[in-house]
């Protein structure tokens, strides 16, 4: 043995082998959940009380034995509570995070972007070696839907009647007839949210991707909206008049290629007494305060590898923040560089996101 092997402390190696192992673990039950919400199972199970594998199975049309399996994973996962007798159970605490889409909690929608976002794996090593990321267009569908299915819970529970009343005077602007954008709007859901509430006023969703405004268009169909537009940013941009109450931005600056250029565009489309909501990811400053006292960092420098910093990186001159890069320094910095005066941070209540109220 040479003195470099008589250092190795073998105890930390094993307990890193555990971690690691751990985390191949998390791997394989998100993709148990995919399928869990895949093949309708967990909605099936939501209020069925304790139900057998073969219960399942007659109920869902699926085979008992892949359905039994299935069944023994999620319960050592302890997201399925066995209760003897081979049945199984998903309690309503549970049913709340991975059936009901309409609950604050859902998480189960998310999922459905996994085997998509896990592909692009695939041409990750290129970037590594260009530079260049990813658009939401070359993400694919799924993970676009996945986007969308992840952040609409909070959009249907909680930003028309939570979060615009703690916004100064901007409800009582909607109530009246106000003009409204959502800028990176994605699938739409928060401006059909808020179309849906204040019908006097009017929605302007811009974004650059071709797959998610698709989304957006079935969604305002399926809705029945007439004062919901829908506008591709990178033909039709934002106009520089002065002429919009409200715009929102939702989890979508640290994605784009140059948000300070959007930021611009959006100082000059608002109204000398308009309102910005910003919405981005709760960061800390910087790394060294993520490594310390982000639990979710591990999850966030993942997602933007794989998503935000690649989105932000899919132009030459692009500034990549990622996901944890728009920080509220970094916000307070940048809405100050073109030309906004107010900043206010707002607690909707969500640990995910920071909220920040922003006027000229
Ligand atoms: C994480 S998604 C958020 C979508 C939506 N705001 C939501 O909360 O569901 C980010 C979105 O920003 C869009 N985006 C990226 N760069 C953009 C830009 N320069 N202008 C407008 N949208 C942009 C992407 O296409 C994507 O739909």
């Amino acid at each position: 043995m040479t003195d470099d092997t008589q250092a190795i402390d073998l105890d930390k190696a094993g307990k890193t082998a555990e971690q690691v192992f751990g985390y191949l673990g998390g791997a394989l039950v998100s993709a148990m959940i995919y399928l869990g919400d895949r093949m309708g199972l967990y909605l099936a199970m939501s209020g069925a009380g304790p139900i057998t594998s073969e219960e399942l199975a007659r109920k869902t049309g699926l085979h008992e034995r892949w359905i039994r399996e299935w069944l023994y994973q999620q319960s050592s996962a302890r997201l399925i509570d066995y209760k003897g007798e081979s049945r199984f159970e998903l309690s309503p605490e549970t049913a709340m995070v991975l059936a009901n889409e309409n609950s604050p909690l859902y998480l189960a929608g998310g999922f459905c972007a996994i085997p998509q976002q896990m592909a692009l794996l695939n041409r990750l090593p290129e970037s590594f070696k260009s530079g260049l990321g990813l658009s939401y267009d070359q993400f694919g569908p799924e993970v676009n839907r996945g986007v969308e299915r992840l952040l609409a819970p909070w959009f249907r529970t909680q930003l028309v009647p939570t979060a615009l009343p703690k916004l100064d005077g901007v409800v009582a602007k909607l109530q009246a007839g106000a003009k409204v954008a959502d800028v990176g709007c994605g699938a739409g859901v928060a401006i059909i949210e808020m179309a849906k509430a204040f019908p006097r006023s009017q929605f302007h969703g811009y974004d650059i991707a071709k797959i998610p405004l698709g989304q957006a268009a079935d969604n305002a169909r399926r809705a029945e909206l007439t004062n919901v537009k829908l506008l591709d940013a990178s033909v039709d941009p934002l106009p520089a008049d002065a002429s919009y109450d409200l715009i929102t931005t939702f989890d979508c600056l640290h994605d784009m290629t140059r948000p300070d250029l959007v930021m611009l565009a959006i100082r000059k489309a608002i109204k000398p007494d308009g309102t910005w909501l910003i919405a981005d990811i709760h960061g800390m400053p910087t790394f060294e305060d993520n490594l310390r006292e982000n639990p979710l960092a591990p999850l966030m420098y993942g997602f933007s590898v794989l998503c935000c910093m690649s989105s932000a990186l899919s132009e030459p001159d692009g500034l990549g923040l990622g996901t944890l890069g728009f920080s509220e320094p970094v916000a307070r910095k940048m809405t100050a560089e073109v030309g906004f005066t107010r900043f206010t941070t707002k607690d909707f209540e969500n640990p995910i996101n920071a909220y920040y109220e922003v006027r000229p």
